[in-house]
């Protein structure tokens, strides 16, 4: 823990016993930590929720949780006044409570969920100290920023008895489910290889979002903004535009190829990666971002009771002048399925039994006596059923006009919160075993080297380069070791 985030728990723990009498000041920090169950949400009742980030997913996220029935909205907390002000219309209730304090949504009993939309560098906080306020917790992807994040905020849930959904909604899409009904029914047969990629060419797909004019040190909470981050002054730019900063974002691995590796760990049953290696480089975009805007991350799964091993290759390219043409592919050894929007099509594939002979091949360099020789063989091993492969097939899934994944993975996480379960589809543990890959995608890029990650412990392991001793643990760093 550095001195700007020991200092900044001071504060937060000072504040909470100030803002909330008894309870609040518990969830924030000391023993007893966690408050029991304010208020059961009965099958009858509303369940409220609050929202914390009322950004740009802030709205979309709360626009989808409320689609679902019997979900009312009763309070939002931003640091950025004018948000505050526009949730206030957007949500039709001039009398919706707004904060800029987050822990003010915490002490609120009549909330029992919250939606935890902030940048990444705030998630954790933001989800322990709802979790141990008693609250039900939505946690937008990755789950974390650091990979050391990652087990408290499981334990925290462990603790809390509460329900927790991370936000990679795409795995609740009719295209998904199909996706993962294929695979498992062996479809493709066993896939050796997954390749995705995500290139735009424009500003705001490289993250430049508009700055609002008024932004000030009046008119939003840079201080809090900053939260465990190095101090510095105002800067609108890093509040807008945060993912471009290391400080608070997690680049192009934890902001899209975290929904990538969500998808194929929840289609494969797969628990994640064991060697992870990115290269990449600043190219184009070059306004003061930290973070690169090409980036290739190679990953090798090993072989598990779940499926063969196999590689997966992601890559954004923030600088692609050229032809965009975007896929995600999963690819076995009797065919693929490729996503496209949210349908899919599978192709199968299958190889006859019988190598085939002639053309480019040996077969014409043999004297004419071997050729024939080769041929007896060839056809007594073969006979003309080994010969022909089954016809290539090509199945289009159309998910249903009215999908609506986002709507619905809401619903897997509000009919957990009714059913008292902990069992949503993208609980903390898969979340983090998302969420962690991405992340060492990163550290891969930044410190040049291949990151090993024991996926079933969800520890990282260190190497020595080089040796082939067994890798070994290595003990948590400090936040920003
Ligand atoms: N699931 C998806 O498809 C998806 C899509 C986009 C973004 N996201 C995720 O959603 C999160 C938010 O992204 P965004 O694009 O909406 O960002 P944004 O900048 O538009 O919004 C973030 C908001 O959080 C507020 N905030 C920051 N710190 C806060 C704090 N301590 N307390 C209360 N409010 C705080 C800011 O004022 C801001 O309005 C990120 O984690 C991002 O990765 C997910």
């Amino acid at each position: 823990m550095n001195a700007n985030r020991r200092t900044f728990i001071k504060t937060l723990s000072a504040a909470s016993a100030l803002t909330a009498a008894g309870g609040l000041q518990t969830a924030l920090g000391n023993a007893p930590a966690y408050i029991p169950n304010l208020k059961r949400v009965s099958p009858n009742d509303k369940i409220r929720i609050a929202t914390i980030g009322m950004g740009i997913q802030g709205n979309y996220d709360t626009k989808a949780a409320l689609r679902n029935p019997d979900v009312e909205l009763v309070a939002v907390a931003d640091l950025y006044d004018g948000r505050l002000q526009t949730a206030k219309t957007a949500f039709q209730n001039p009398d919706l409570f707004t904060t800029r304090d987050f822990r003010e949504v915490l002490a609120r009993p009549d909330v029992d969920a919250v939606l935890v939309v902030t940048p990444d560098h705030w998630h954790d906080h933001i989800t322990i100290a709802a979790l141990k306020a008693g609250k039900h917790v939505y946690c937008e992807k990755p789950m974390v920023q650091h990979i050391n994040e990652g087990k408290p905020v499981i334990d925290a849930w462990r603790k809390s008895g509460k329900t927790m959904q991370v936000g990679s909604q795409r795995i609740s899409s009719a295209a998904f489910q199909e996706a993962k009904r294929l695979v498992q029914a062996g479809d493709i047969g066993q896939i050796n290889y997954i390749e995705s990629n995500n290139d735009r060419f424009n500003a705001i797909g490289a993250w430049n979002y508009s700055v609002p004019p008024d932004a000030s040190l009046t008119t939003l909470d840079w201080d809090r903004f900053l939260g465990d981050a190095p101090k510095r002054p105002f800067d609108a730019k890093r509040f807008f535009r945060w993912r471009n900063y290391k400080d608070y974002g997690t680049g192009v691995a934890g902001d899209l190829f975290v929904h990538l590796i969500t998808g194929v760990h929840f289609v494969t049953n797969s628990l994640g990666p064991t060697r992870i290696f990115s290269s990449g480089n600043l190219a184009y975009w070059k306004d003061g971002r930290d973070v690169p805007d090409v980036m290739t991350s190679v990953m090798d799964y090993p072989k598990t009771d779940e499926h063969e091993a196999f590689q997966m290759v992601l890559r954004v390219n923030f600088a692609n002048a050229g032809k965009i043409s975007n896929v995600t592919r999963i690819i076995g050894n009797e065919g693929q399925i490729e996503f496209s929007e949210d349908n899919l099509i599978l192709t199968k594939k299958k190889l006859p039994l019988a190598p085939g002979y002639g053309n480019y091949d040996s077969y014409f360099t043999f004297t004419p006596e071997v050729q024939e020789e080769f041929r007896k063989q060839y056809d007594a091993q073969y006979p003309p059923e080994a010969r022909v492969a089954e016809p290539a097939k090509e199945v289009r899934f159309d998910a249903p006009k009215d999908d609506d994944a986002h709507a619905k993975h809401f619903g897997d996480f509000f009919k957990n919160v009714r059913d008292g379960s902990q069992g949503t589809i993208e609980d903390p543990v898969f979340g983090f075993r998302a969420a962690a890959p991405v992340l060492a995608c990163n550290e891969s890029y930044f410190k040049q080297k291949v990151i090993r990650w024991d996926p079933v412990t969800m520890t990282q392991h260190d190497t020595v380069a080089g040796s082939k001793a067994p890798a070994r643990p290595v003990a948590m760093k400090g936040k920003r070791a």
